[in-house]
C-alpha cells in the first residue's frame, strides 16, 4: 500500500520484516486485541488527534493499531533517538498508514524536529514516554495548550516531571499517570525491564553473568527487577540506594547493600535504575576494575557521567555493536553500552510484548477515560482509574487461562465489618 502520511523513517523497503514483528509481538498482547476489537465497533476515539511519543518498537506499533481502530488520527515520533526498530516504523508508515517520524540513531537535532513535526499535527490527545511532547508544547509550543483534552505518560521519570509541573501550578491540561497504575509498573517496570535489561546487556557484550558481580544502582521497581534477574543468572548483586527504607528491603531480599564508591572498586558490571542524574561520577569511574562494564536503564542518559568518561579517557574505540571502549591514562579500560541510553531498548527490543500488553492496554483505555470524561478533568496529573486497573488485571489473568477464588457473601461481609472477633 503506498502511504498517504508524512513520515520520515529510515527505508520503507524495511516493512516486510517489520509487519512479521508486529504480528508475532501481537500474539503475545491478547489484552490490547481485545480492547482494539471493541475500539473498532465502538470507535471511541473518532477523529481525534493524538500525539504519541513512545519508543517505536512492534508492542507499540499494536498500540497504534488499536487507537486507531478506535477511530484516532495518530503521529508517532521516537521518545529515545536509539530505541527506534527501523522496519517497524517502515511497516506503521507502509502497511497501517500511520504517520512515524523517527529513525534508529537519529542526533539529537532531528530528535527534536521529530517531536515537533508530532506537535504540528495539533493533537487533541498526548502520549508520552517520558514527556517530550509535553515539554514542547509547555515552552514554545504553548498556544496550542487550550486545545488539548489530556495526555498520558508511560514512565516514571515523565511522570516525576509533570507532577512538578502540576507543583508548580504551570500544567496546562490533565494527565494520567499510566506509569502509576498497578498493572503497569508493578510488571512493566519490574519483570519488563528486569528481563530487557539483562537481555540487553547480553546482547551488547555477551558477557557471563554466573559469578560476576552485578551492581545496580537503585532498587525502585525497575532496580528490583534488573536485581533479581541479575542474580538469577547467578551474579554476585550488590544494590546501592539513597532511600534508607529501600536499601533495607534490597538487603532483607538478601542483596548486599553498600555505597557507590564501594561498590565501585568490585563490580564487573553496573547497571543504573535511578532516574537521577550523576550516579555514576567521575570519583566513581576512576576507582572502577579494569574491563568494568557500564549501562543504564534510566529513562535519560545522564546517570552515568559520560562528559567526565570522555576527560578520563585518553583514547576511545568501538569494542563491539552498541560497546564503546575507554582507555584511560593509566591503561585501564572501562566499557559503555549504547551511550548510556537505555540499554534494554538500545541493545534489546525492549520489554517483551505480554508485559507491554498491560501498559498499553492502561494507554489505549486511558485515552478513551480522557475523551468520555474532558469535561471534568481539571489540569492535573489523575491516576489511571482503579476500575480500569483491576480490568485489566483481571483480562490478563484471562488470557492466561487462570482461574481465581472469588470472596464468599460471608467473607465479604466480615471484611467490611469491625466487631467480628475470635
Ligand atoms: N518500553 C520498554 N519496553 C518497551 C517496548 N517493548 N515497547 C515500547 N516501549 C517500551
Amino acid at each position: 500500500m503506498a502511504t498517504t502520511k508524512r513520515h520520515d523513517v529510515k527505508d520503507l523497503s524495511l516493512a516486510p520484516e517489520g509487519v512479521r514483528r508486529i504480528a508475532w509481538a501481537d500474539r503475545h498482547m491478547p489484552v490490547l486485541a481485545a480492547i482494539r476489537d471493541r475500539f473498532e465497533a465502538e470507535q471511541p476515539l473518532a477523529g481525534y488527534r493524538i500525539a504519541a511519543c513512545l519508543h517505536v518498537t512492534s508492542e507499540t506499533a499494536n498500540l497504534m493499531r488499536t487507537l486507531k481502530a478506535g477511530g484516532a488520527d495518530i503521529v508517532l515520533c521516537a521518545s529515545n533517538p536509539l530505541s527506534t526498530q527501523d522496519d517497524v516504523a517502515a511497516a506503521l508508515v507502509e502497511e497501517f498508514d500511520v504517520s512515524v517520524f523517527a529513525i534508529k540513531g537519529e542526533d539529537n537535532d532531528t530528535y527534536y524536529r521529530h517531536i515537533e513535526a508530532a506537535v504540528d499535527h495539533k493533537p487533541q490527545l498526548t502520549m508520552d514516554d517520558g514527556a517530550d511532547v509535553i515539554g514542547v508544547l509547555h515552552s514554545h509550543r504553548r498556544e496550542q495548550l487550550g486545545d488539548i483534552l489530556g495526555g498520558m505518560e508511560e514512565t516514571t521519570t515523565g511522570v516525576i516531571r509533570l507532577k512538578a509541573l502540576e507543583r508548580d501550578g504551570a500544567l496546562g491540561f490533565p494527565v494520567i499517570a499510566v506509569n502509576d497504575a498497578n498493572t503497569k509498573h508493578m510488571f512493566d517496570n519490574r519483570y519488563g525491564t528486569g528481563q530487557s535489561t539483562i537481555d540487553g546487556i547480553i546482547r551488547a557484550t555477551n558477557v557471563l553473568l554466573a559469578g560476576a558481580t552485578f551492581v545496580v544502582a537503585g532498587y525502585g521497581w525497575v532496580g528490583k527487577g534488573v536485581a533479581l534477574r541479575a542474580r538469577g543468572m547467578g551474579a554476585h548483586v550488590i544494590v546501592t540506594e539513597v532511600d534508607p527504607l529501600r536499601a533495607l528491603e534490597a538487603t532483607m531480599d538478601g542483596f548486599e547493600v553498600g555505597t557507590m564508591n564501594k561498590a565501585a572498586e568490585t563490580g564487573d558490571i553496573f547497571c543504573t535504575a535511578t532516574g537521577d542524574k550523576s550516579v555514576i561520577t567521575r570519583e566513581h569511574l576512576e576507582r572502577m576494575k579494569d574491563g568494568a562494564i557500564l549501562a543504564n536503564t534510566g529513562h535519560f542518559n545522564v546517570e552515568i557521567e559520560i562528559p567526565a568518561l570522555r576527560q578520563l579517557a585518553t583514547e576511545t574505540r568501538k569494542a563491539r555493536e552498541f560497546v564503546e571502549e575507554f582507555e584511560l591514562e593509566d591503561g585501564k579500560r572501562l566499557f559503555l553500552i549504547a551511550e548510556g541510553r537505555l540499554v534494554n531498548l538500545s541493545s534489546a527490543e525492549g520489554h517483551p510484548a505480554a508485559v507491554m500488553d498491560m501498559s498499553f492496554a492502561n494507554q489505549a483505555l486511558s485515552a478513551e477515560y480522557v475523551v468520555t470524561n474532558a469535561a471534568n478533568l481539571e489540569r492535573r496529573v489523575y491516576p489511571v482509574p482503579s476500575e480500569i486497573d483491576s480490568e485489566i488485571a483481571r483480562l490478563k489473568l484471562a488470557t492466561m487461562g487462570i482461574e481465581i477464588d472469588t470472596l464468599s457473601e460471608e467473607q465479604a461481609k466480615y471484611l467490611a465489618s469491625w466487631d467480628e472477633g475470635t
